[in-house]
């Protein structure tokens, strides 16, 4: 029976390009999941949008001295071009700064606002005075006073899920002047979600939430055994949806508050453009509203936007939320800022034509019940050994066969063997196994199934080897024929939702495009001729070729060379000290010096005793250098000797200057050489 869907993707921000973890824990999942419903003919609204409001923007702004809306034009451009590439299937992407999603957020907050939805209270907030700015979210990171993560962000703790106030931070710090923040009232409004929890309990733990994938339902259990507290959806910032009240000037709308309700603004504006009412989408209660999104989103999916649409009265709630976990890369978290990543824009780039095998990798490695990796050797793996040798191979025999002795023409069976009717009983099973996986968000099982399916078929043609009873057996050799034919229609229909690409390309093949005889889901069980005897196919083409091992070398040098880079970048750097005027700097008084003699300091490591001629007189200096020189080699040595420096007593021994050292680009300690022979980086200049 056809059923009205709503299936939502995470909003993705729009500070930089997709990777590979969103991919696979968000909009391949979801991609599978709404073509699946559409083949088997029900009603889908497939949503999408850049979330362009929150604090990441605008860091990413003050970092690259642009604007906000730079930022996110810049990126909505990328991100929203290559899902399309990428074959995403959205019905509607849109972007919150749209009118339609402030006028419906603003529209949102108002009915909550008059319906008495909102507590507004004046509290203490977390501010920065130096940057004179309220400090929310990103714009403050602490520890994190359930799990004790040191970097927790001021609105959630991404180590363990947890939501959080600013102020429950334990040593907060600003994330833009690294102050520790002050404390200063400010009018906030507040979802009551005390007011809601025995709601939210019913719903989630006594209603039917149970089928919810266990890492969900677990981390919410656990919230809501913990007891929700009122939560600020205001902010004190100058990005994002005016507070359309009165008394809230330079006020905004919490991210996390417009955010999700850029699902239904989305919805919106698709519906204006194809001539539908949207409300049936998220009002009508036969109506399944389905949210994909990452596990670092759970909170906001089952617990607050549930309580928003619940508190505003006219809405459905979500049927499920099916949360992924993390996917890694070559054993390492994903990372935007350390350019840990395998992005899509260069994905397309690098690999052109060939979106599906990313698909089906990231499918057939999802990780939907624990963290997983990504590794280039599998992709060339699962590249090679599925797709090339399993499912490519069986249809190009299929075609090159069929092309040869019948010149392309299905030809017509004769008696089917025990052998055939096998295959015919297997092949019907199919749709029904597929399906039953992805109803239940299992999608890697569900690409095994349909991996499983193109198997039978190479077996079936491996077993019945049509290329010898060709010889000898003209009747069998067209039965077998149309047997295994009947595999490749089949699989031509199961694979869309993974492999849209190929689906379409073996569709052209197989010549079954046009509506007359396209195969339909359940076709498949029902029916013994998906493609009739009579049916002029197409030629051979090839659907995947093989990734040799340079292209898998390319990968792993690129990301070698981002770890690098990254190394390179975080080695510590000093802050620099405080200012000194010339007046300060005239003070010092160097000279040029030899080293004469030196020996180690007893009992130190660290310390050797010099006597140095600075040209006025030779005097002793202790230096801290024993562990990058020996004696031997600092003899002779021209210097640079600071001489004017208080003398000072070190193990005994009293040392009369400072000889002057720094480091070379290679990070080795060197002489501050007046002869200056070697370059420095850090080059102190004296005239
Ligand atoms: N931008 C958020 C993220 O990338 C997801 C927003 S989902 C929505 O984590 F529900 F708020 F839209
Ligand atoms: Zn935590």
């Amino acid at each position: 029976m056809s059923k009205r869907y709503t299936i939502t993707a995470a909003l993705p921000y729009t500070n930089g390009p997709i990777h590979i973890g969103h991919l696979a824990g968000v909009y391949v999942p979801a991609d599978i999941y709404a073509r699946y419903l559409r083949l088997k003919g029900n009603d889908v609204a497939f949503i999408c949008g850049s979330d362009e409001h929150g604090v990441p923007i605008t860091i990413k702004a003050k970092n690259e001295g642009v604007s906000p809306q730079d930022v996110v034009d810049k990126y909505n451009a990328i991100i929203k071009d290559s899902f399309e590439e990428f074959g995403i299937s959205f019905d509607n992407y849109s972007r919150t700064s749209a009118k339609i999603h402030h006028d419906t957020a603003q529209e949102f907050f108002k009915t909550l606002y008059d319906k008495g939805e909102f507590v507004e209270e004046v509290t203490e907030q977390l501010y920065d005075e130096e940057a004179n700015q309220f400090l929310a979210d990103r714009f403050v990171t602490g520890t994190c006073p359930k799990c004790g993560n040191e970097n927790a962000y001021g609105d959630q703790c991404e180590k363990c899920g947890t939501s959080l106030n600013a102020t429950d931070l334990i040593n907060p710090k600003s994330a833009i002047t690294g102050n520790t923040p002050t404390l200063k009232q400010t009018k906030h409004w507040f979802l009551p979600l005390d007011k809601h929890e025995a709601f939210l309990k019913e719903w989630i733990l006594k209603g039917h939430k149970k089928d919810w994938k266990p890492n969900v339902y677990g981390q919410v259990k656990s919230w809501i055994d913990d007891g929700l507290r009122p939560r600020a959806v205001t902010r004190d910032l100058d990005w994002g949806i005016p507070v359309p009240v009165e008394g809230a000037d330079g006020k905004v709308l919490y991210v996390w508050f417009d955010a999700p309700i850029g699902y239904i603004s989305s919805t919106k504006e698709w519906a204006e453009r194809v001539g539908k009412d949207w409300e049936p989408y998220w009002k009508d209660k036969d109506t399944k509203l389905i949210h994909f999104i990452g596990k670092d989103n759970i909170v906001f999916h089952c617990i607050i936007f549930p309580a928003m649409l619940k508190a505003e009265g006219s809405y459905i709630l979500p049927d499920n939320v099916p949360a992924n976990e993390f996917l890694n890369l070559e054993g390492n978290k994903l990372s935007t800022s350390k350019n840990w990543a395998v992005w899509l824009p260069d994905y397309l780039k690098e690999f052109p034509n060939q979106q599906d095998v990313l698909r089906y990798v990231l499918t057939a490695n999802a990780p939907e019940t624990k963290d997983n990796d990504f590794t280039w050797s599998d992709f060339q793996a699962r590249n090679n050994n599925e797709l090339v040798a399993i499912f490519g191979n069986f249809i190009n025999r299929v075609v090159v066969l069929t092309d040869k002795y019948y010149n392309g023409i299905v030809p017509t069976p004769s008696e089917f063997s025990k052998v055939d009717d096998d295959t015919f009983a297997a092949l019907r099973a199919y749709p029904e196994v597929i399906a039953s996986s992805i109803e239940r968000y299992r999608f890697r099982e569900a690409s095994q199934e349909l991996m499983n399916l193109a198997r039978l078929g190479n077996k079936y043609l491996a077993d019945e080897e049509p290329w010898k009873t060709i010889k000898t057996d003209e009747e069998r050799t067209k039965t077998v024929m149309y047997v295994a034919l009947q595999v490749a229609a089949a699989l031509a229909t199961l694979s869309e939702p993974f492999l849209p690409f190929t689906s379409e390309k073996l569709k052209g093949i197989l010549n079954v495009s046009s509506s007359a005889v396209e195969t339909s889901w359940s076709d498949i069980s029902s029916k013994n001729d998906l493609l009739p005897a009579g049916h002029q196919i197409g030629k051979a083409e090839l659907l995947f070729s093989k990734i040799e091992d340079e292209t898998i070398q390319k990968q792993l040098e690129k990301l070698e060379a981002s770890k690098k880079a990254n190394e390179a970048a975080n080695k510590k750097v000093e802050p620099q000290k405080e200012t000194i005027t010339y007046d300060d700097f005239a003070k010092l008084d160097m000279r040029v010096g030899t080293i004469i003699e030196a020996e180690k300091m007893p009992k130190a490591n660290k310390l050797l005793v010099l006597k140095v001629d600075t040209g006025i007189d030779v005097r002793t200096i202790v230096s801290g250098i024993a562990e990058s020189f020996t004696p031997e080699e600092v003899v002779g040595k021209r210097v640079t000797v600071l001489v004017n420096l208080a003398p000072r007593a070190l193990r005994g021994v009293e040392s009369q200057g400072m000889i002057l050292m720094t480091a070379s680009a290679d990070g080795k300690l060197v002489f501050v050489n007046p002869d200056a022979e070697q370059s420095v980086n850090n080059g102190l200049h004296i005239s």
